[in-house]
């Protein structure tokens, strides 16, 4: 686990990241004419104050707006729309739309889902001052160029306070410069690329990160399913996928295993038939597959075609009912790891799993969880905070410790990170089953 930082891709990339941001954040403000000197919560006038009414803001096309109580029958009480300045708006950047649209529309229905609870406990006290959380979300489309226009426009027009989101590393990537830019602090739920954080003190996320993703599904492969001869076929225009690829190789490789090919694809590809035939002449026992759900659907559809019947195994971005709906048999007796299995018997996910099937209908998947999740964090932290601006909020959040949220008791290390268990899961009997739990080292 030493190595956390040491392979970041070139440092000079995420610096080029942080300064590219860095001009479009200053351009944006200057568009809005948003000098925004930390007013008090709610009271700033202009986007942020005066929409209580539940009505959208000016917002686009693709804008959800989620008022206090969104998505629930019947309003409860204390859930209604508070006076105006008596509200902290906070932002949610996801892929509501796309090849993604999974990820973000769970992750959104975890953070409405903890937003509606905290309003209808009255809110959270800053300072000695009760306000009601007004949740923005926004849709990237799961695209990284989306990233920076989407929370600039949060910070700027909305007023958040704070940012959630996003789901995918890349496109974290380009958004969390903007809100270290403007000093407003993010927090991915889910994003497990150590350079997001990376990215400055502002930034901070409630999962654990690929170094140990990899090496949890290098210590399953050998120990458990007991193969020494892998290939690796991962999505070379992710950062994620890069960054769990190489994770995985250098500990199974640390491990006495074997990586016996490494092929690339691009994400949205259709036709998967070169790599896999490459893989095939090297009779692997297992192929690992860092990438997201679309993808790995057509990959192990294909697979199968060719006659390689060997386990199929993945990371979190996996984790979406649309694989096995896609994949259909193809999928059984492949494995994952993740961040939670809504098939675990603690209390904290049974409960959790009640609540989002009373409001939302489904099981909720890992994201749904770790937006929860993010979400309880943060209103934790302004609970704790000594004021709502930006600096003293990232203090707050910075402290965060022994926290028992759905996905595990997250404590933010020095990074921004949370250290916590990961979970294998396996499709067995046309379901995603829990199989065993990885602690960090
Ligand atoms: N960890 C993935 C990334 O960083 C995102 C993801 C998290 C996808 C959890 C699914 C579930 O890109």
């Amino acid at each position: 686990m030493a190595q956390v930082h040491a392979r970041r891709l070139g440092v000079g990339g995420w610096m080029r990241v942080v300064a590219a941001a860095g001009m479009m954040a200053v351009a944006g403000a200057g568009l809005g004419g948003c000098e925004e000197k930390e007013p008090a919560p709610g009271t700033g006038g202009a986007a942020g104050g005066g929409t209580n009414t539940g009505a959208p803001t000016e917002g686009g096309a693709n804008r959800a707006v989620a008022p206090a109580g969104e998505g629930v029958a019947t309003p409860t009480p204390g859930a209604g729309a508070p006076p105006s300045g008596d509200t902290i708006v906070i932002g949610h950047y996801g892929s509501l739309t796309g090849s993604e649209a999974t990820f973000g529309k769970s992750t959104d229905n975890g953070i409405k889902l903890a937003v509606k609870e905290v309003n209808e406990r009255g809110g959270v006290t800053v300072a000695g001052k009760k306000y009601q959380i007004r949740l923005v979300s926004d849709d990237t489309e799961g695209k990284p160029e989306k990233a920076g226009t989407v929370v600039t426009k949060l910070i700027t027009r909305d007023k958040a306070k704070a940012i959630l989101g996003e789901v995918a590393s890349s496109v974290s990537l380009q958004g969390a410069p903007v809100c270290q830019e403007y000093g407003v602090p993010m927090i991915t739920p889910s994003s497990t690329n150590p350079d997001v954080t990376a990215v400055g003190d502002m930034i901070f996320r409630v999962c654990f990160i690929d170094p140990f993703q990899g090496y949890a599904g290098a210590k399953f492969a050998r120990e458990d399913l007991k193969v020494s001869k892998v290939a690796i076929l991962f999505d070379q225009s992710s950062a994620y996928s890069v960054g769990l690829k190489d994770e995985f190789n250098s500990n199974f490789s640390k491990m006495g295993g074997r990586i016996v090919s490494e092929q690339a694809y691009t994400k949205g590809a259709s036709d998967f038939n070169a790599q896999l035939t490459r893989i095939r002449e090297e009779a692997p026992e297992a192929i690992f597959i860092p990438g997201y759900y679309s993808d790995v659907a057509n990959i192990a559809l294909q697979s199968r075609k060719l006659g390689m019947m060997m386990p199929l195994l993945g990371g979190d971005g996996w984790d979406s009912e649309e694989l096995a709906k896609n994949a259909g048999a193809a999928i059984e007796g492949c494995f994952y790891s993740n961040h939670y299995a809504p098939d675990q018997p603690t209390e904290e996910i049974q409960t959790f799993v009640a609540k989002y099937k009373a409001d939302f209908g489904g099981v909720p998947d890992g994201l749904a969880a770790l937006g929860y999740d993010a979400a309880n964090i943060l209103f934790d932290a302004m609970g704790r905070a000594k004021s709502a601006s930006g600096a003293d909020l990232r203090d707050a959040i910075a402290a965060t410790k022994d926290f028992k949220a759905v996905t595990g008791t997250i404590t933010i290390n020095e990074q921004r990170d949370a250290v916590k268990p990961a979970v294998i899961v396996e499709h067995k009997g046309g379901k995603w089953v829990f199989r065993s739990a990885v602690t960090p080292e």
